[in-house]
């Protein structure tokens, strides 16, 4: 059965190698499922209990809907201060104040790209904490962590060239995606 898939990006930067890693994600997918990109988390204002009692942000309403309609959310993120980048957790926090809250029993599958040798590993297990509250069904094996992204990434166009990962990130999806199937 079909399946599709949704990109949530933590990065606003244009050369980001995690934006390389989310553009790499449909040639990727595993046979009858497509990936495609979320808004961006940039559109958001900072949160804000009184802008809210105004109403949700156009931008908000529209990626709740989106993740609702999908068959699971893929967070594609670099690791700040050890942790989640604020446009991010802004983001979720947003996301998880609308009604039938989004990410109730969906889906959600972590990825992360550094420079550094870890790849964004304490952000990945911060961000598994916000979603026990939000009640997601957080994937757990295999993990990708893209440390060392600098020999990983073209210099120019930011796309993923490494082929071992590629190749990790293949069979990581083909996970998910069973992993999905199963309610
Ligand atoms: C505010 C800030 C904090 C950072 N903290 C970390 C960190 O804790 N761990 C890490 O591996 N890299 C850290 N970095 C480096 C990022 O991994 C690096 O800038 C990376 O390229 C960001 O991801 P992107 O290429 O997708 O934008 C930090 C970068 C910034 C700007």
């Amino acid at each position: 059965m079909a399946q599709t898939f949704v990109t949530l990006l933590g990065s606003l930067r244009k050369a980001s190698f995690n934006a390389g890693i989310a553009r790499a994600l449909p040639a990727l997918a595993p046979e009858g499922a497509t990936i495609s990109p979320l808004g961006s988390v940039g559109d958001f204002p900072l949160y804000d209990a009184d802008l809210q009692a105004e109403g949700f942000p156009p931008a908000v309403s529209a990626m709740g809907e989106a993740i609702r309609a999908a068959d699971g959310v893929i967070i594609v993120s670099p690791e700040y201060n050890y942790s989640i980048p604020g446009g991010l957790k802004n983001a979720i926090d947003w996301l998880s104040r609308l009604p039938e809250q989004p990410f109730k029993g969906k889906p959600v599958l972590i990825q992360s790209a550094s420079p550094g040798a870890l790849g964004g590993a304490r952000m990945q297990y911060q961000l598994r904490q916000c979603f026990v509250f939000l009640d997601a069904r957080v994937f757990n094996a295999p993990e990708v962590m893209v440390g060392g992204a600098m020999a990983k990434f073209d210099k120019d166009s930011g796309d993923l060239t490494d082929q071992g990962t590629k190749d990790f990130i293949g069979k990581q999806l083909a996970a998910f995606a069973a992993f999905a199937r199963v309610r």
